[in-house]
């Protein structure tokens, strides 16, 4: 049976057809994944279906009604409940004041109930094994844990259709695991998923059904099984995708080196980066990746021990320390930590290079590579003078690499950098590195997606305790020996 029907939707931005008459169904109790490029149209779709964007032609069918929704709490009590791709949560807020926002229990007085409050958002994170207390503040949490609560604050509203748009872009193996669980359990009561993952391992796993968007239009909708991965991107691309073979680029000079390097997360951490190297960072989530990624850049500086830079001690007490000497970092969270949303495109690649040397004369130059860099990455977008906020969720972190990289740095820490980005862009971020590695530049690629690592890296550390517990050189690397490093049990 048919919980959903879409009829000839169509919905346009300036200079986009962002939708383009498309129609599909989707049935009660399956997973119907919806895939396509940065850009396709997936989060608009599923903007219209939340009640956030009116389409402007076509018809709805929900349950057997046509819907017209005025707006989001409109659709969510009709029973359709949306994981938005980017995080709507209040970071000054508690997580159970998040998973009930604006629907909180309250008591005969008219107060919020906070004790049933805590125990229904217990309940409920229990159910999905999460284990955070429901008192904690949202603004504590790693972005993983974030997305979690996230999920749960969906399915508090016990919904008729879920819609997950992206929601695996900040969660880790365990956390993937988990939610598919509750995805299957959620089928077998009846409810149906409409899943958006860049990560097509995951929709060959969890989808029943598959629907392929190309710039807005519809390419068709498919049984899972009758799809391969080739034949699926083949659908999502149109192209032919290259990468370029591996050659490594790693030189004798050590470029970068921490020589017990400690701060309050971090014990004594000691490593060697070398020029041209891509050096991978793998591990479990909690492991301290990002912490470490932290400390090299200053974000929480070092209390002991020693950072060189090509063999001279340097201070990095202060982010700005680290950029001002050469050393970039592009944060795993980047919604909440380094965009400019209101900013046009060309606006923020230039807010790169305010202090550098873009400015004494070399503006032209300067505007010549930020374009170069919009084609190379295919952000998708009529020109520059686009808002940021307005572009697809891949495409605007396409724009964070691209303002990373006009920085010219030399040392690159790249927290999960194609997070989102979709299969072709993959490619072409993965040639990028490469590139820059190539140019001498030294890498620190942190990553969860394994397949990525063993691609691009020369060497690749694995973190587990906040410490070092394993170094693999390309050739003794497999997903199988990362894993137990990892995991301890080796
Ligand atoms: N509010 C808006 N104003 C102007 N253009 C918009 C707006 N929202 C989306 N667009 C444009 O509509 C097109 C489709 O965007 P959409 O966000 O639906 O893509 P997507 O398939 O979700 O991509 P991604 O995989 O990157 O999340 C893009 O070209 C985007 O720039
Ligand atoms: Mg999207």
């Amino acid at each position: 049976m048919e919980l959903l029907e879409i009829h000839h939707l169509s919905k346009s931005f300036p200079g986009v057809k962002a939708l383009d008459d498309v129609s599909l169904a989707v049935r009660s109790g399956e997973v119907h994944a919806l895939c396509g490029e940065n850009g396709a149209g997936k989060s608009t779709l599923m903007h219209i279906l939340s009640g956030n964007l009116n389409p402007e032609t076509g018809k709805i069918v929900f349950d057997g009604k046509e819907l017209r929704l005025k707006g989001p709490l409109d659709a969510f009590r009709s029973g359709i409940s949306i994981v938005h791709q980017h995080l709507s949560l209040t970071d000054t807020l508690s997580v159970a004041e998040n998973i009930f926002a604006n629907r909180q229990p309250v008591t005969r007085w008219g107060l919020i109930d906070f004790e049933r409050l805590y125990r229904e958002s217990s309940v409920l994170l229990e159910r999905l094994q999460i284990d955070v207390d429901p008192k904690a503040r949202v603004g504590a949490l790693s972005a993983g844990q974030k997305q979690m609560i996230e999920i749960a604050k969906a399915l508090a509203r016990e919904p008729k259709l879920l819609i997950l748009d992206e929601p695996t872009a900040s969660v880790t193996d365990k956390e993937v695991t988990i939610l598919f669980r509750i995805i299957r359990q959620l089928t077998t009561e009846g409810v149906s998923v409409i899943y958006i993952s860049h990560r097509l391992n995951e929709i060959f796993e969890i989808a029943d059904t598959i629907t392929v968007l190309r710039d807005g239009v519809l390419q068709g909708t498919w049984p899972a099984r009758d799809l391969t991965r080739d034949s699926l991107i083949r659908l999502m691309v149109g192209r032919n995708l290259q990468l370029q073979e591996f050659a490594s680029h790693r030189g004798e000079e050590v470029l970068l080196e921490a020589r017990n390097l400690s701060n309050g997360y971090i014990p004594a951490l000691n490593l060697k980066l070398h020029k041209g190297e891509i050096l991978g960072m793998a591990g479990l989530v909690g492991a301290g990746r990002t912490e470490i990624a932290r400390l090299l850049f200053g974000a929480d500086p070092p209390q002991q021990g020693e950072l060189l830079l090509d063999q001279q001690p340097v201070e990095v007490t202060h982010p700005e320390n680290a950029i001002l000497n050469g050393i970039f970092y592009l944060p795993e969270d980047r919604k909440t930590q380094s965009l400019f949303p209101h900013l046009s495109i060309e606006e923020t690649l230039f807010s790169a290079r305010l202090t550098g040397k873009a400015m004494t004369g070399k503006v032209k130059r300067f505007r010549e590579n930020a374009a170069a860099f919009v084609k190379k990455l295919r952000v998708a977008t009529p020109d520059t003078a686009k808002k940021v906020a307005q572009l697809s969720g891949g495409n605007q972190q396409k724009v964070f690499l691209a303002k990373l990289l006009l920085g010219e740095p030399k040392v690159l820490i790249a927290d999960e950098p194609t997070h989102g980005i979709d299969i072709g862009a993959k490619h072409d971020v993965y040639n990028l590195l490469r590139q820059l590695a190539a140019e001498g530049r030294g890498i620190i690629l942190i990553s969860s997606e394994l397949p990525e690592l063993l691609i691009l890296c020369d060497r690749i550390l694995v973190i587990r305790d906040k410490k070092i517990a394993g170094s693999l050189l390309r050739n003794e690397a497999s997903e199988a020996r990362i894993l137990e490093l990892a995991m301890g049990s080796n």
